[in-house]
């Protein structure tokens, strides 16, 4: 359960109060005893950057801002300390708190709450025994206090990021295609953009031969849903794409993950989820953008009539396909979405997929991995957006070399070229199929976690919402300014 965020004028001398603090100034607001204005004076004269107070009727806490650190990492230092006290926070039970600044940067309250929402989610609709009492949510109502402009985007973006993450550690049995259509569909209700739902039957008429391959071994259908957010006011001829990669299961197929790697591949729709989300901040803030979202989704499995290495599949574009590994399948049914956004003559095609291990290995959780032959100006704008969102961008190369590595003797191209490199190749086979400039995200390294990354929680952080949510506004916003 997520807080309610409300905004407010004035801090009465009894509520709690968070106080991001940009200098060693106690504001007049915090109604503090004489002697706990001392006790806090002093700590931050010793560049004390926590402090906390619990008075007799109500608790204080004092968080004085870094100096020296550049904009972007002076906010996610903010985020990160959000995270670092949620368990004192919570402890404390509040049913009401405020979250107010003095001095600090514009937008510290915004990034404050930002960072301690995503930090205090939890995904526990399975668990009956804590209902009541323990399923509350504490603190159940944030009060957001001062010059607060971005409000309405911080309530968007946290819900955004909450069911996206509630979509993402839904297990199979509880989430297959199926029901994931049925979601976004909802989604899409409530926000106000449309969902169309392609079945297996249209699927079938269409020829998308790479989500059809990889569905051939489940007993469940694939879908493939079309997300559309079209304002009548918007400033774009041609529709931005957003392509997410919906595993609903990724068991590797007939190649079978072995050891522990099948554990958490519930999470293989991330990008489905993600995109999902970016439709909804699209709808919901009112972007003057048209904008389509392309999600096929399967699982995949090796059940009795499962595509096997060797097998040559036609995909949509009727470009063939030899069959090296069952577990490179998200390359399949993107290339597929991939190429029918062409019907659409996009602007621009970003697709989003926990794809490769190998992204993993080589930036570890800290950088989502890009690969692009779009316009310098889209790439230099996503870098800016991930810095300040602190969901970073770096880029792999897009040589042809890596591409020669997928070829075939019997079909135009393998699904798999070399162990090395896995990341590009990945990208070298999706290229192929856009007719239209690309911009590829490889989240797997920045989703599937180990352990939290702060509020990036181990458990489907939803890495790219903020990211692709912000690029999208950004892009909005420099379309008004050229008009
Ligand atoms: N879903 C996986 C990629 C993945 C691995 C995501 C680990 C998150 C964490 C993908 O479908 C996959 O299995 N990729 C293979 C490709 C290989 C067979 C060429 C991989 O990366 O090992
Ligand atoms: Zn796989
Ligand atoms: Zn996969």
């Amino acid at each position: 359960m997520k807080p309610e965020i409300l905004r407010i004028s004035q801090v009465s001398k009894d509520q709690s109060v968070i106080c991001i603090l940009g200098s060693n100034v106690i504001p007049e607001y915090l109604t503090l005893s004489n002697s706990e204005k001392e006790f806090a004076g002093k700590r931050l004269n010793e560049k004390e950057e926590f402090i906390f107070i619990n008075s007799y009727n109500k608790c204080t806490y004092l968080v004085r801002l870094k100096e020296g650190k550049s904009h972007y990492k002076t906010r996610e230092e903010l985020r990160k300390t959000a995270y670092n006290i949620r368990i004192l926070i919570k402890e404390n039970n509040h049913t009401e708190l405020v979250i107010a600044s003095d001095h600090a940067y514009k937008g510290a309250v915004e990034d404050f709450t930002e960072g301690l929402l995503l930090s205090i989610y939890s995904f526990d609709k399975y668990k009956t025994k804590e209902e009541g009492e323990g399923k509350k949510c504490y603190p159940a109502k944030l009060l957001i206090h001062g010059d607060v402009q971005e409000s309405e985007w911080i309530v968007n973006i946290t819900d955004a990021a909450y069911f996206t993450r509630d979509l993402i550690n839904e297990p199979v049995n509880h989430l297959n295609a199926t029901a994931l259509a049925g979601e976004i569909k909802k989604i899409g209700d409530s926000a106000g953009f449309k969902v169309e739902v392609l079945n297996k039957g249209k699927i079938e008429a269409l020829k998308m031969g790479g989500l059809l391959a990889v569905n051939k071994g489940s007993v469940d259908p694939p879908v493939f849903c079309i997300l559309e957010w079209h304002p009548e006011n918007c400033l774009n001829k041609k529709p931005y794409i957003l392509v997410g990669k919906g595993i609903v299961y990724d068991t590797g197929g007939l190649n079978i993950k072995t050891g522990n790697f099948m554990a958490g591949m519930n999470a293989d729709m991330a990008g489905a989820a993600i995109v999902t989300g970016v439709l909804y901040m699209a709808a919901k803030s009112g972007l003057p953008l048209h904008i389509i979202g392309l999600v096929p989704s399967t699982d995949n499995r090796p059940g009795g009539n499962a595509y096997t290495q060797g097998d040559i599949i036609t995909m949509f574009n009727k470009m063939t396909v030899e069959i090296g590994n069952t577990d490179a399948e998200g390359r399949l049914i993107l290339a597929d979405a991939i190429s029918y956004a062409s019907k659409y003559n996009p602007e621009l095609i970003i697709d989003i997929a926990t794809l490769t291990g190998s992204a993993a290995m080589t930036f570890s959780n800290q950088a989502i991995a890009l690969m692009t032959n779009a316009d310098r100006k889209y790439i230099n704008l996503l870098e800016e957006c991930g810095n300040n969102v602190y969901e970073r961008i770096a880029e792999l190369p897009m040589w042809e070399e890596y591409g020669e590595l997928l070829k075939s003797d019997i079909a135009d191209m393998k699904n798999i070229g070399s162990r090395e490199a896995g990341a590009i190749i990945a990208g070298k086979f999706l290229e192929r199929f856009a007719e239209f400039p690309l911009i590829h995200l490889d989240i797997a390294g920045t989703e599937m976690l180990k352990k939290d990354d702060f509020y990036r929680l181990k458990n489907g952080p939803g890495s790219g919402l903020r990211l692709l949510s912000t690029f999208m506004k950004r892009l909005a916003t420099d379309y008004s300014e050229q008009k």
